[in-house]
């Protein structure tokens, strides 16, 4: 059997070739290797360097790994945030001939943190409901799209900074399962999987003294089904206006946009005496905001990032002597936005040394100034501009912040980073 790498992009392959396939994992050189922090797992896992990557390397046989390959490409097209699929190498042998595991190589999910290197200092139990309103999220986005989960828990979930929030990401597909549609059955138990994986979670950290006092392990667990069950409710029930209130229907479109997600098509339908109307939305995938930024001004941000930036440069337009809307002589909209990037996005976050950044990419440290503008403001009860923004920052804030979500610096040990894999708990 002949090494086999099936892979994405076709320029991946010669440079996954440079990996040494014909060692087991837990035994490659260091050279190889990226000493980043990694969550619990059966499998073994590692990130590797491959040409400017770093890719994650998880061992597996063959069938699974080809299986959840193929999972997270149906992730990938469906626009839902999960590891990006790379490869898989099949037909390994070590150097005596010997048949080795096959591998499945995902991207590394920059700027991501497992939780239990989230919670090596005890986690605020304020950060732990934002943590859960992101898993809520991702959850409801995959039933939207008829993916059952099999195994959502903390370990199987990488978190990213998103606006102050958290986005978060589903890392582990393996047991998941594609569907036309869930029924209100595969759902709850997709839920409750979710919520008995939570609490033993949490019981482990509460045995390791990691859990804030406050914090139930058990009761905790049945915070994501109150956040799914609301969220869903929120998306998919049936409304009942007065005839004549279609502003009412309005005003529902922009809570779901608000909520991050879009609304397909609608049912709506009028009572037979005609005195009401009732509304259903269909509910699709989430990403309004995301998608628009993305398509204004090329920037590839969390859904809360692309709401706030687009906040703020729709008020940087409103202030260009060209923005007229509506006015067929006026600029375009992607002309402003692509000006508002050049003369005020990426200067800004150019003013920032790269060396204070820490793990925070552009859109998220743009956020924070614009955080801190509006704090500024506030304080001194009057518009304060970016520059003044820019400085008060990097003099009063930056050397103060503590960076909970940055990996460590190039080449540090980590206790989880080049340590082992732990067995059995994941299981
Ligand atoms: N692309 C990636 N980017 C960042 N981290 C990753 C990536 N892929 C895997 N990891 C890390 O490796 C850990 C284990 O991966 P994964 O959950 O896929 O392994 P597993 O052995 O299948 O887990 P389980 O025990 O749940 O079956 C994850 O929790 C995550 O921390
Ligand atoms: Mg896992």
């Amino acid at each position: 059997m002949a090494l086999q790498i099936s892979a994405t992009n076709p320029e991946h392959p010669a440079l996954l070739l440079d990996l040494p396939w014909d060692i087991p994992l837990e035994e490659w050189p260091e050279h190889h290797l990226v000493p980043l922090p990694r969550g619990i797992s059966r499998h073994v896992v590692r990130y590797a360097r491959a040409g400017t990557e770093v890719v994650a390397v998880k061992e597996l046989a063959e069938r699974p790994a080809l299986r959840e390959y193929e999972l997270l490409r149906g992730l990938d097209r469906l626009n839902i945030p999960s590891v990006d699929p790379l490869a898989v190498v099949t037909g390994r042998t070590d150097k005596a001939g010997d048949p080795l595991e096959s591998v499945l190589i995902t991207r590394h999910l920059g700027g991501s943190m497992p939780y239990r290197s989230m919670f090596e200092t005890t986690m605020r139990p304020a950060t732990m409901h934002r943590l859960m309103d992101a898993l809520a999220v991702l959850l409801v986005r995959l039933h939207l799209a008829g993916f059952a989960w099999g195994d959502c828990s903390l370990s199987n979930t990488l978190f990213r900074r998103d606006a102050g929030a958290y986005a978060a990401y589903l890392v582990d597909a393996e047991t998941g399962e594609v569907h036309p549609q869930l029924s209100p059955g595969q759902r709850e138990y997709d839920l409750d999987l979710a919520r008995v994986n939570i609490s033993g979670e949490l019981l482990d950290l509460e045995a390791s003294g990691a859990l804030h006092p406050s914090v139930d392990p058990i009761e905790f667990g049945m915070e994501i089904c109150k956040r799914y069950d609301g969220l869903w409710r929120e998306l998919t029930r049936t409304s009942v206006y007065p005839a004549g209130k279609h502003h009412y229907i309005d005003r529902r479109i922009r809570r779901l946009n608000e909520l991050g997600f879009d609304v397909a098509e609608m049912q709506i339908a009028h009572s037979s005496n005609g005195d009401t109307v009732t509304f259903v939305p269909k509910v699709v995938d989430a990403g309004h905001h995301q998608r628009q930024l993305l398509r204004l001004t090329g920037l590839d941000t969390e859904e809360n990032q692309a709401r706030r930036l687009l906040n703020d440069l729709e008020s940087w337009m409103a202030t260009q002597d060209d923005y007229a809307p509506g006015d067929p002589l006026a600029a375009r909209p992607e002309v402003l936005a692509h000006r508002w990037v050049r003369d005020v996005f990426r200067p800004t976050v150019r003013a920032i040394p790269l060396d204070l950044r820490g793990s925070m990419d552009p859109a998220e440290l743009y956020h924070e100034l614009l955080e801190h503008r509006w704090y500024l403001s506030e304080r001194s009860q009057h518009d304060i501009d970016l520059d003044t923004v820019v400085r008060d920052y990097v003099t009063n804030i930056l050397p103060g912040m503590r960076d909970s979500l940055s990996p460590p610096a190039g080449g540090g040990t980590n206790a989880q980073a080049g340590g082992t894999t732990a067995t059995g708990e994941g299981a």
